[in-house]
């Protein structure tokens, strides 16, 4: 696990591009799992930067996202498919055939989560996973308590998660109840994996995760198991961390071919 703190937001962001576009340009097909949220907002705009302005080629990219919420269509503003085309795929050239999120319209919500767990192993398994953090450990909508070996499937959302959710909504009843989500243990077969996180608000659920013990009752501790994971903080959301971190970092070439992880 490599731990980086950077000074800003903005410099947290460019970094994480930095990451992927350096995977993207060594594998043009990449495999990429992308999360929504606020988090990765700065990281999207900069991909979007480098796509623009030096060329970065999404074409034959695959993308896969974490989760979706059950009962909104796809054109509803506060839906996860609306979030990615505004924020993403409508400024890149992703082939729309390759991307994929999870349908919370469907018909038979089990039979989707199946094919969806399959479809990802059928493109090659996912290349690098961004991921967020919530202010209660979870991952995706793997909220704690979550098996950590389990796989795409409905979930209920609590409380928290749900009035955290509210500000996008008219009100609290709106806020869907349930959600698709990619499993722990989906995320954690991702080659590699690319957590983000930002502000004072997330502080104590980074130290959690990071130097905490590995239980389901923060999900994203999880990511201690993984062989290859990034987590990419921002001077607020490491405050908490008792560690040291970044002298490790300064040590390491990675886009240059080398091992990044630690
Ligand atoms: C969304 C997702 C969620 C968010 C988390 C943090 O696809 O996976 O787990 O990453 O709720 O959300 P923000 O970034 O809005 O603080």
């Amino acid at each position: 696990m490599l731990v980086i703190v950077n000074e800003t937001y903005d410099t947290m962001s460019a970094e994480a591009a930095r990451i992927v576009a350096d995977r993207l340009r060594k594998k043009p097909d990449l495999v990429l799992g992308l999360a929504t949220g606020s988090t990765p907002l700065g990281l999207y705009r900069e991909l979007i930067r480098l796509h623009k302005e030096e060329g970065l080629d999404f074409s034959k990219v695959t993308t896969f996202n974490l989760d979706e919420y059950v009962g909104l269509p796809p054109e509803h503003d506060q839906s996860f498919h609306y979030f990615m085309r505004e924020n993403l795929f409508k400024h890149i050239n992703v082939d729309p055939r390759f991307i994929h999120i999870p349908q919370g319209m469907a018909k038979d919500l089990s039979a989707f989560c199946d094919w969806y767990e399959q479809r990802i192993v059928d493109c090659g398994g996912v290349d690098i996973q961004i991921l967020g953090i919530g202010v209660n450990g979870h991952i995706a909508f793997n909220e704690p308590g979550s098996s950590l070996g389990s796989r795409t499937r409905i979930k209920t959302l609590t409380g928290t998660t749900r009035q955290d959710n509210a500000r996008f909504f008219k009100n609290l009843d709106e806020v869907p109840k349930y959600a698709l989500t990619m499993g722990v243990g989906t995320i954690m077969d991702a080659k590699e994996l690319l957590l983000l996180a930002t502000n004072a608000s997330k502080a104590a659920a980074v130290r959690s995760a990071v130097e905490g013990p590995v239980t389901a009752m923060c999900p994203a501790s999880i990511i201690q198991m993984h062989r290859n994971a990034f987590v990419l903080l921002d001077k607020e959301s490491a405050a908490e961390l008792t560690g040291t971190y970044n002298d490790t970092w300064e040590h390491k070439i990675f886009t240059s071919g080398n091992h990044p992880h630690g």
